[in-house]
């Protein structure tokens, strides 16, 4: 199978700022303009053992919300059941972080999508092993970048050494989300405002806190 979807690789501020949820925001937009679109988180540390095989969250609502049915080790071949660092994860389960296997579930992925959107893990300098992180696994796979912004306390300072590593890679930022992920964030917009004179890329949209997530409702504020 050639490769012939475009990609995204998706990171963040840091863990828990949102990655997921607003890597299935994405695929609702592109969906609703009739686009194939497929998830890929290609390492996760966490995951849960379901009938001996270990499962990860995110790897699972990211097959669940692809236009296709595709197999769960295709979308998520490395899961390490320690909840740590992939690289701790890795060495706890004598596993290695092969990058030609997550080029070529990337490619098998590409080539039957028109949208890849990648996952990572953690935020741009996550270790994935002694040698590699995840901005590593991104020029690998040599795909432009999307920023979740976690909308919090410190989130500027985040947001800026983020995005600045970002342009040290060489790889292209497309855009930047923020992401609300506190209820009751005191001066959020005026947060957003600055987040924005920092990035020059642009914003693809703000993702309220909204714990009932209709993400059909949610992929109307992207502007691409
Ligand atoms: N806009 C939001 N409104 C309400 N809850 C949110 C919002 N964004 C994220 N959350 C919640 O915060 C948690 C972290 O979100 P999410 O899993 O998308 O983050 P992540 O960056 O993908 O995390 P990880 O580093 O584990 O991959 C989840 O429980 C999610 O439901
Ligand atoms: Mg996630």
């Amino acid at each position: 199978m050639s490769a012939v979807g475009q990609g995204f690789f998706v990171t963040g501020t840091g863990t828990d700022v949102g990655k997921t949820i607003s890597t299935v925001v994405l695929m609702h937009y592109f969906q609703n303009q009739g686009k194939i679109v497929s998830g890929f988180k290609p390492v996760a540390s966490g995951c849960t053992r379901y009938s001996g095989q270990l499962r990860n969250q995110d790897a699972l609502v990211l097959q669940s919300k692809s236009s296709h049915s595709l197999p769960y080790e295709l979308i998520n071949p490395y899961a390490f059941e320690p909840a740590v660092s992939p690289h701790i994860a890795a060495k706890e389960t004598n596993r290695v972080i092969d990058f030609s296997v997550i080029t070529a579930n990337y490619a098998a992925l590409a080539g039957a999508s028109d949208i890849v959107f990648v996952e990572g893990v953690g935020g741009w300098y996550a270790p994935l092993s002694d040698s590699a992180d995840v901005a590593t696994l991104a020029k690998v796979l040599a795909l432009p970048i999307i920023l979740v912004v976690g909308i919090q306390l410190g989130g500027i300072n985040y947001a800026r050494l983020t995005f600045d590593a970002i342009c040290a890679s060489g790889l292209p930022c497309v855009g930047w989300i923020a992401n609300c992920v506190e209820p009751e964030m005191v001066a959020s917009t005026e947060n957003i405002a600055t987040i924005r004179r920092f990035i020059t890329a642009p914003l693809l949209g703000i993702i309220p806190y909204d714990k009932t997530m209709n993400f059909s409702v949610l992929a109307k504020g992207i502007q691409w």
